[in-house]
């Protein structure tokens, strides 16, 4: 019989063992120190039990997972007139190019790209009073967790060296796609990529996009229509151009982040987060793409 924590048991030991861990982002100076060596997976499965292994409740910058997020709460928000502002293709590009945006007259490929991503931040912020503590409530009510909180030094730090955020939001600005002013935009931005989470924070959040858009709690959050186009979005654009290598080999609709988190969902199933800091040439976590890889492998449980 399936046991996912024998499964976890095994993923982690194996992370402890891998000698090449990947590379810390260090562009945004504050996740520079971060300790290499920390790992940590955690899974709920549909009957919400948690099974979990290594620093699964340690906090880290939860990063462009948030980008998710974000979505879910400005889809909820504006409906399918969403989808005029942003598009639901993969890019096959890195999450920071500006290419096929100058092409593309400013209509960002899909909304887990940067550029995508300040375009979903700049119409929560045209719709929300003060969306960063909206935003931060929308989260913190889906987890159930009222401790949840952004790391201003990192927001702050990002801010200092976000030049290519700032120039996609002028590029984007340029063609009439943003409706707030740079700056605004780009502060809200900066502050959801800074919430802080830790693997199991994060599995009882995104444990929605494995129940049908239902919490822990039992509270409705997000209609099935929805949870099929945003789990669609993760599997074809989650992981940048990566996504295609992540579909192969892990077989889940997922979201990374540079702090290392990767989430994975398999609805009806289970959510899975891993955690570690390293990244590999693509921007996404090293060893977490190689522990999903084994658990879809070792569970036999993918959606294909
Ligand atoms: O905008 C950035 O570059 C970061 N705040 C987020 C990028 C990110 O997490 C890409 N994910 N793998």
């Amino acid at each position: 019989m399936l046991n996912f924590q024998n499964i976890l048991d095994a993923i982690s030991v194996q992370a402890k063992n891998t000698q090449e861990k990947g590379k810390i982002a260090s562009y945004i100076p504050q996740l520079a120190c971060i300790d290499k060596n920390k790992f940590g997976i955690a899974l709920l499965d549909k009957n919400g039990t948690l099974f979990r292994a290594g620093d699964t409740s340690e906090q880290f910058s939860v990063q462009s997972i948030t980008k998710v997020l974000t979505l879910s709460m400005a889809f909820d928000l504006l409906g399918d007139d969403l989808w005029k502002r942003v598009d639901v293709e993969p890019s096959g590009d890195p999450f920071n190019h500006l290419s096929l945006l100058e092409q593309e007259n400013g209509k960002p490929r899909n909304p887990l790209i940067n550029a995508g991503a300040i375009v979903i931040a700049d119409i929560l912020v045209s719709k929300l009073k003060n969306p960063k503590a909206e935003f931060l409530e929308y989260v913190r009510s889906i987890a159930n967790d009222s401790s949840i909180t952004y790391d201003t030094s990192v927001a702050e730090s990002e801010k200092s060296t976000g030049f290519r955020n700032f120039a996609a939001a002028n590029l984007i600005k340029s063609f009439g796609n943003l409706e707030n002013d740079v700056d605004t935009v780009l502060d809200f931005y900066f502050h959801q990529c800074a919430l802080s989470m830790s693997c199991e924070q994060l599995v009882n959040t995104f444990y929605i996009f494995a129940n049908r858009g239902k919490c822990l709690q039992n509270n409705q959050h997000l209609n099935l229509s929805q949870i099929k186009r945003i789990n669609a979005i993760m599997l074809s654009c989650g992981f940048y151009d990566e996504a295609g290598e992540f579909a192969f080999r892990v077989g889940l609709p997922g979201k990374s982040g540079v702090g290392g988190g990767i989430v994975a969902v398999f609805p009806d199933n289970f959510c899975v987060v891993t955690w570690s800091p390293g990244l590999n040439e693509k921007g996404n976590s090293k060893l977490g793409l190689q522990a999903l890889e084994k658990l879809t492998t070792d569970s036999g449980l993918s959606i294909f």
